[in-house]
């Protein structure tokens, strides 16, 4: 008989899988094999929902806030500014954990933040927001793009912080899964067991 070796989250105490979720999210900044590294998210435009992956690049643990960057023309800003409520999703094959977040997002644009991370970031990262067309847009061949120099490129970068209120958590287990909901309150956070 096979046995699977025991997951950091086979524990039974909620505080502290919320701890390890929160670790996983700040390995994933830098862990580029990390599934956290590239979370899902879903934002709700007029007519139906929309998914992409993201490349996560912050996280600010004290206020469960998760941060992520985008050009400032995408369809996901245009769909955050009239709702500002977003899901991200994470499915941890390695440690066979689900995380289902939701929260709220802020937009930063042509801050000082953005003026101090877009000078960090390297030219291939900052090459993503150097095309002049809008993302998205039909055009009639994929190489009829035209391009800005990388200090135009700034007007196009934006930055998503969202501070996220809750998580459903879900860990599959051979011997039983566990589900939890997490919520993250002004005073204290609640926790509680759900039915699998
Ligand atoms: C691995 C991977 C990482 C990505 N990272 C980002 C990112 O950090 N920010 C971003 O805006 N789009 C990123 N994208 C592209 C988005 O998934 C999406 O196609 C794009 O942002 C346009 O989305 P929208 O028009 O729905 O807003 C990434 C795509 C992949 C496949």
């Amino acid at each position: 008989m096979t046995t699977s070796p025991l997951s950091v989250f086979s524990i039974n105490n909620l505080k502290k899988i919320d701890q390890l979720i929160w670790d996983f999210f700040q390995q994933g900044v830098k862990n580029k094999k990390s599934a956290f590294h590239l979370p899902t998210i879903a934002t709700c435009g007029m007519k139906s929902f929309n998914l992409r992956t993201v490349v996560l690049r912050q996280v600010i643990r004290e206020d469960n806030i998760v941060v992520f960057h985008t050009d400032i023309r995408s369809k996901k800003i245009a769909e955050l500014k009239s709702n500002n409520k977003l899901l991200l999703h994470i499915y941890d094959k390695k440690n066979k954990i689900q995380i289902q977040a939701e929260g709220k997002a802020k937009i930063f644009y042509k801050v000082k933040l953005n003026k101090l991370t877009w000078g960090s970031l390297s030219d291939n990262t900052k090459s993503a927001y150097l095309i002049k067309e809008t993302p998205g847009k039909k055009i009639a061949n994929e190489k009829d793009l035209k391009y800005l120099s990388h200090d135009d490129g700034y007007n196009n970068f934006s930055i998503v912080k969202v501070k996220i209120s809750k998580i459903i958590f879900l860990h599959l287990n051979h011997n039983g899964n566990k589900k939890a909901l997490l919520k993250y309150e002004r005073k204290n956070n609640k926790y509680f067991w759900l039915v699998p």
